[in-house]
C-alpha cells in the first residue's frame, strides 16, 4: 500500500478541471468575459492557466506594465473559487523586444537569422532575454504570489528547440570545456577525432552541427543535445530565480510533450534531467483517436506507456495540463472525439496518476492559427453544445473523484527507457535507417503487460533498479560502463533482466566497445552476440521457441554461447537452427537476450512464463477480453479502480471482487457490462 504523494496534492483537493484560459485575447469585449464566469461554472471548470502568452498585454511597451485585466481575470476566477495556475510569458515575446534586442531571435542550424514571429523560439543564451524574463517574472511573483487563487507556476510553455548564435556557441564551448576538464585530447579521443581529420586544436574551431557544417562527429551531435538540454534548463533555472525567491511554497512545473501519432517521448529534451528541477511533472497529450491505421485499443496502449513513463519520471502523480474536448487543428486530419470518448480518454489519464483534465484552450480564439482548436466554449458562445455537455460531464465526474488525488501506483515491472541511447542510435550510420525505431520498441514489450493489466514503471537509468522483479531494457544501444555494472548488480541480486538486438553496443562517447560485447555483459548473460543482420522491409524468418514458431523482421542477431541455455533458434539463413532467444542464471538472478524483433504473440507466450514465475499480478482482478484495460491507483486503505473499454463494441466483464461504483455509489460484484467507450471507476476498501 502506499503513501500519498507529497506532490502540489498539499495544495488541492480536487481533481484539476479547465485549463489554458487565454482573457488577453478578449480584453475589449468585457461581455465575453462576464459570459465566461457563467459558462466556467456550468462546464464545472476549476483551474484556469493564465498568461501563457500574454507578454504584449501585460508589458505593451518596455517597462510599461498592465497588471490592471489580470487582477481582474484573478479575481473573477476566485469569485467562483477556482484556482489560477499563473504561466510566465516566455513562450512568445512582444515584436518591440524582438526589433530592440535581436539577439533575443534564434539563429538556425544552417546559421540563418530568424525573424519575429511565431512562438516558442527565442534565444536561450540571450543575457537580455534572461533579464527580460526575469523582470516580468518577478512583478508576477510579487502582485500575486500572496493571491488565495494562485495554485501553481507554470513556467514558460513547451520548451524546445535550439539556437545555433554567436552567445550559444560560447557557452556550448564553456559546457564543453568543463565537461572535458579543459582538455582537448580528452574531447578529440571521445569524439574520435582523427576520422576524416577532424582533430580540433583549439577550442574557438569547435562549432555546434549544422547542416552546412558539421553534422557526422556521432560524439559531437550527442554532446550538443545534452547541451541543449542542459542550456534549457539554465534558462528555466534563471526563469524561476524570482519566484523561488517570492513564492517558496507555490509549486513549479513547466508542460512537457509526447509525438502525437505514436504518442513517443518528446525528442527534444532529456525529460529525465528536467524532471529533476520541477515540483509536479505536467505534460500535454493529444492522441489521434479514432484514426484509420489502428484500433482503439492499439492507441490506448500507447497513452499508457506514455503516461507510465511521465509518472515514473517523479514516482508521482502528473497533470494532464492540455488536452482538447474534440479535435485538435494541427493534424493532417482532425477529426471530432466520438461521444464517449473525451470521458473514457480522460479517465484514462486519471487511471495512470494523472490529478487533472485540462485543456487547450478553455475558449476557442476567434481569429489567427488555432481559431478551430477544439475548445470548451465554441463561437457560438453557448453551453448547449454536444462538446460542451461532455466536457460538463467530465467535471461532475472529476467532482466525484477527489479521493484519488494523491493516490500513486506501484509496480514489479520497470521497462527502461533513455534519450541519449534514443539520439545515439537515431544518429548512427547502420542497422536499418527507418526501423530502428526504438521508443516503439519499448511499447513493443509493453503491450502484453497492458494487455494484462499487469502494472509498469517505464524508467530512466538513474533511477533505482533494486524494487523491480523484472527489468526490461530493449534495444539499449547506449551503455555506460555505469549502467552496465548497475544492471549486473541488479541480476546479482536477484532480479530477472531481458534484453535484445542492439543493446551494449557504445558507450557514453558513442565509441563502441573494443574486443567484443562488454565482458560484464558477457558473464551475466552467458552469450556474446557476435553479428546483427538487418532485413529488407519484405525480408523475414522465423524464431522457434517452445516448439511455437514467431515470425522476425527488421534484425536478428548472431548469437554465441557461452554458458547460457538457448531457448529458441533461428529457422531461415546461414544462421539456422542457431541460437536466438537464451537465459542464463546469473548469482541470485536470471538473465534473458532476445536475439530478432519478433511479433507480438512471441512477447505475449514469453512474459507469460516469467509472470506465472514472479507471480506479477493485477493489481486488481477483472476478467475481460481484447481492448479492455484496468489500471489501479492506491492509498494506504483504498484501491481506486478505473476499467476501459477501448473498444467500439459492447464487453461484458467479470469482477472477482466487490467493489462500489464511485460515481453511482452502486454496489458492483460478478458480470458486469461495459458500453462502447464506458468507464467504471470503483473503489476497494
Ligand atoms: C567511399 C569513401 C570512403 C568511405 C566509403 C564508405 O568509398 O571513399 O571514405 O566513406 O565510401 O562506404
Ligand atoms: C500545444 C501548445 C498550445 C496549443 C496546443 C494546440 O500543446 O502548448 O499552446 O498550441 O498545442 O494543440
Amino acid at each position: 500500500m502506499l503513501k500519498r504523494s507529497k506532490s502540489y496534492t498539499t495544495n488541492a483537493k480536487f481533481m484539476l478541471h479547465g485549463g489554458d484560459y487565454n482573457p488577453d485575447q478578449w480584453l475589449d469585449r468585457p461581455d465575453i468575459l462576464i459570459d465566461d464566469i457563467e459558462l466556467m461554472k456550468l462546464s464545472h471548470s476549476n483551474t484556469f492557466s493564465v498568461g501563457i502568452f500574454a507578454w504584449s498585454a501585460l508589458e505593451p511597451e518596455e517597462g510599461k506594465f498592465t497588471f490592471e485585466w489580470l487582477d481582474e481575470i484573478f479575481s473573477n476566477i476566485h469569485s467562483i473559487g477556482g484556482k489560477v495556475i499563473l504561466a510566465t510569458p516566455s513562450g512568445a515575446r512582444p515584436a518591440w523586444m524582438s526589433q530592440k534586442y535581436p539577439e533575443v531571435l534564434r539563429v538556425n542550424g544552417s546559421r540563418v537569422k530568424q525573424l519575429h514571429g511565431a512562438r516558442h523560439n527565442h534565444c536561450f543564451t540571450s543575457p537580455v532575454y534572461r533579464e527580460k524574463t526575469q523582470i516580468i517574472n518577478r512583478l508576477l511573483a510579487e502582485r500575486y504570489g500572496d493571491h488565495p487563487a494562485l495554485l501553481m507556476w507554470h513556467i514558460s510553455n513547451e520548451y524546445g528547440g535550439e539556437c545555433h548564435c554567436d552567445h550559444c556557441q560560447n557557452a556550448f564551448r564553456g559546457w564543453l570545456k568543463e565537461k572535458y576538464n579543459h582538455d582537448l585530447k580528452s574531447l578529440n579521443d571521445a569524439w574520435w577525432g582523427p576520422f576524416w581529420s577532424h582533430t580540433f586544436n583549439d577550442w574557438s574551431q569547435i562549432e555546434s552541427p549544422s547542416p552546412i557544417g558539421e553534422n557526422a562527429v556521432h560524439g559531437l551531435n550527442l554532446d550538443w543535445r545534452r547541451f541543449v538540454t542542459d542550456q534549457t534548463i539554465s534558462f528555466f533555472e534563471n526563469e524561476i530565480v524570482p519566484i523561488k525567491e517570492i513564492t517558496p511554497d507555490i509549486p513549479i512545473t513547466t508542460n512537457f510533450m509526447a509525438d502525437t501519432f505514436d504518442l513517443i517521448p518528446f525528442q527534444g529534451l532529456d525529460y529525465s534531467k528536467f524532471a529533476k528541477h520541477l515540483d509536479v511533472i505536467s505534460w500535454d497529450a493529444y492522441p489521434a483517436w479514432h484514426n484509420d491505421l489502428e484500433s482503439t485499443a492499439d492507441l490506448a496502449m500507447k497513452v499508457g506507456f506514455i503516461n507510465d513513463l511521465y509518472r515514473s519520471l517523479k514516482q508521482q502523480p502528473f497533470l494532464l495540463m492540455e488536452s482538447t474536448p474534440s479535435a485538435v487543428n494541427w493534424h493532417e486530419v482532425n477529426k471530432a472525439k466520438r461521444p464517449g470518448m473525451h470521458l473514457l480518454s480522460s479517465m484514462q489519464m486519471l487511471a495512470h496518476g494523472s490529478d487533472s483534465v485540462l485543456y487547450f484552450q478553455w475558449r476557442k480564439s476567434r481569429g489567427s492559427s488555432e481559431k478551430f482548436h477544439g475548445a470548451v466554449v465554441d463561437h457560438d458562445n453557448s453551453p448547449e453544445n454536444r462538446v460542451f455537455k461532455e466536457v460538463a460531464k467530465v467535471g461532475e465526474t472529476l467532482e466525484k473523484l477527489s479521493d484519488v488525488v494523491g493516490t500513486n501506483r506501484t509496480s514489479d515491472v520497470g521497462i527502461l527507457y533513455d534519450w541519449d541511447s534514443n539520439w545515439a542510435i537515431n544518429d548512427a550510420q547502420g542497422y536499418g535507417l527507418k526501423t530502428k525505431r526504438y521508443p516503439q520498441t519499448l511499447q513493443q514489450h509493453y503491450r502484453t503487460f497492458w494487455e494484462q493489466d499487469i502494472p509498469v514503471d517505464v524508467i530512466t537509468k538513474e533511477q533505482d533498479f533494486s524494487s523491480y522483479k523484472l527489468l526490461i531494457v530493449p534495444m539499449l544501444y547506449l551503455m555506460s560502463e555505469e549502467t552496465i555494472a548497475r544492471l549486473k548488480d541488479f541480476v546479482a541480486n536477484g532480479g530477472r533482466l531481458v534484453t535484445t538486438y542492439i543493446s551494449g553496443i557504445v558507450n557514453e562517447h558513442d565509441l563502441t566497445y573494443l574486443g567484443g560485447w562488454h565482458k560484464d555483459l558477457q558473464e551475466v548473460f552467458g552469450i556474446h552476440p557476435v553479428e546483427t543482420d538487418t532485413y529488407y522491409p519484405n525480408d523475414k524468418n522465423y524464431v522457434t521457441y517452445k516448439n511455437q514458431s514467431y515470425e522476425l523482421k527488421d534484425y536478428a542477431t548472431v548469437i554465441d554461447v557461452h554458458t547460457a541455455t538457448t531457448e529458441g533458434v533461428y529457422v531461415e539463413d546461414f544462421y539456422a537452427n542457431t541460437p536466438a532467444v537464451t537465459s542464463h542464471v546469473y548469482e541470485q538472478g536470471k538473465a534473458y537476450y532476445i536475439g530478432g524483433r519478433l511479433e507480438d504473440q512471441f512477447h505475449r507466450d514469453f512474459y507469460r512464463e516469467l509472470i506465472q514465475e514472479l507471480g506479477l499480478e493485477p493489481a486488481f482482478r477483472v476478467k475481460h477480453g481484447k481492448g479492455v484495460s484496468v489500471q489501479v491507483r492506491q492509498d494506504q486503505e483504498n484501491d481506486y479502480i478505473f476499467i476501459m473499454n477501448f473498444t467500439e463494441e459492447q464487453q461484458n466483464v467479470t469482477l472477482e471482487s466487490s467493489v462500489t461504483d464511485l460515481i453511482t455509489g452502486e454496489e458492483l460484484s460478478g458480470d458486469l457490462t461495459l458500453e462502447k467507450y464506458e468507464a467504471r471507476i470503483v473503489v476497494q476498501r
